[in-house]
């Protein structure tokens, strides 16, 4: 079990972490608690774009982003501020699971465009077959605060065309590209034929295990079962400078995160939410 500090590309800090036998290692900037690569049984089982921006005040085009304190467009940022903020080195844990604690808290510019004082704790963990990770939100205000939170995870898969997710059947969602139409499929098997991103609002109902190509299990907790789902397909990849046309087939993006409706936080009150991903074979 170690825990290793480097540079990563633009001089950006980073950790690694891997577990006892090797069999398993991740790597995350400081810059947005950015996770970059799960590698788990020689299987890198997160997507990162080849074509990814490593500047900061920008977003990288892959691996877990967290998006918070808003999902999607709004008066903040797209995804809110947590993805292109630095955050803190917290506790350590080399004796058994390998964790980090990663934290941010509000500053001069967070006030600004967002007036709550909060501290945001990730929690990621190693295990053997397993990578878990943990949102905990204090609300440090005087005042109750609202956000939406989301893991915005980039797996890696071979191709969109033959990849398959179960689990979705029978959850409603609204289908982003089709006006935001409230939509429920039956199918238990979902495919991609064309752009998709649709936001599966579970609210905490059913957090069924969500499977992609019957091979890996995504399981958010109860406070995180709402599930985003999302592919730009080839125009929009092509548009898109950190994407590119090659890698639109290469990735999935299967979300878990609170944005059915907003988290009510009261003053000194503590949310959390995880979601945790199982290499099942
Ligand atoms: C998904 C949204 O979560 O993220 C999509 O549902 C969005 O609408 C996608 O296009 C990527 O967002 P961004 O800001 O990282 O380009």
């Amino acid at each position: 079990m170690s825990i290793t500090e480097f540079e990563y590309k633009t001089g950006f800090p980073a950790l690694r972490l891997t577990n006892s036998n090797g069999y398993s290692s991740v790597e995350i900037l400081l810059y947005g608690a950015h996770v970059l690569s799960w590698t788990t049984n020689n299987k890198q089982i997160l997507f990162l774009s080849d074509k990814a921006i490593f500047a900061p005040g920008k977003a990288i085009r892959g691996g877990i982003p967290i998006v918070w304190p808003q999902f999607g467009p709004g008066p903040l940022p797209q995804h809110g501020f947590a993805r292109v903020k630095t955050w803190r080195l917290g506790k350590t844990n080399t004796n058994g699971d390998v964790s980090v604690e990663l934290h941010l808290s509000h500053d001069e510019d967070t006030l600004k465009i967002w007036p709550h004082k909060f501290n945001l704790t990730l929690t990621i963990r190693l295990k053997e077959k397993s990578f878990y990770q943990e949102l905990t939100v204090h609300n440090e205000d005087n005042h109750t605060f609202e956000f939406t939170a989301l893991f915005h995870t980039y797996f890696t898969v071979d191709d969109i065309k033959t990849t398959n997710i179960c689990g979705l059947n029978n959850v409603t969602y609204a289908d982003k590209v089709d006006g935001s139409k409230t939509k429920t499929d039956t199918n238990k098997i979902l495919e991609f034929t064309g752009e998709t991103d649709r936001v599966y609002n579970d609210g905490g109902k059913n957090a069924n295990p969500i499977l992609i190509n019957d091979c890996i299990q995504v399981i958010g907790s109860s406070t995180t079962s709402d599930i985003v789902v999302w592919n730009p397909w080839q125009e929009k990849a092509k548009a898109s400078v950190d994407i590119g046309e090659h890698n639109f087939s290469k990735f999935v993006c299967i979300e878990v995160g609170h944005v059915h409706d907003s988290v009510k936080l009261d003053k000194d009150q503590l949310w959390k939410g995880s979601h945790e991903i199982t290499l099942l074979k």
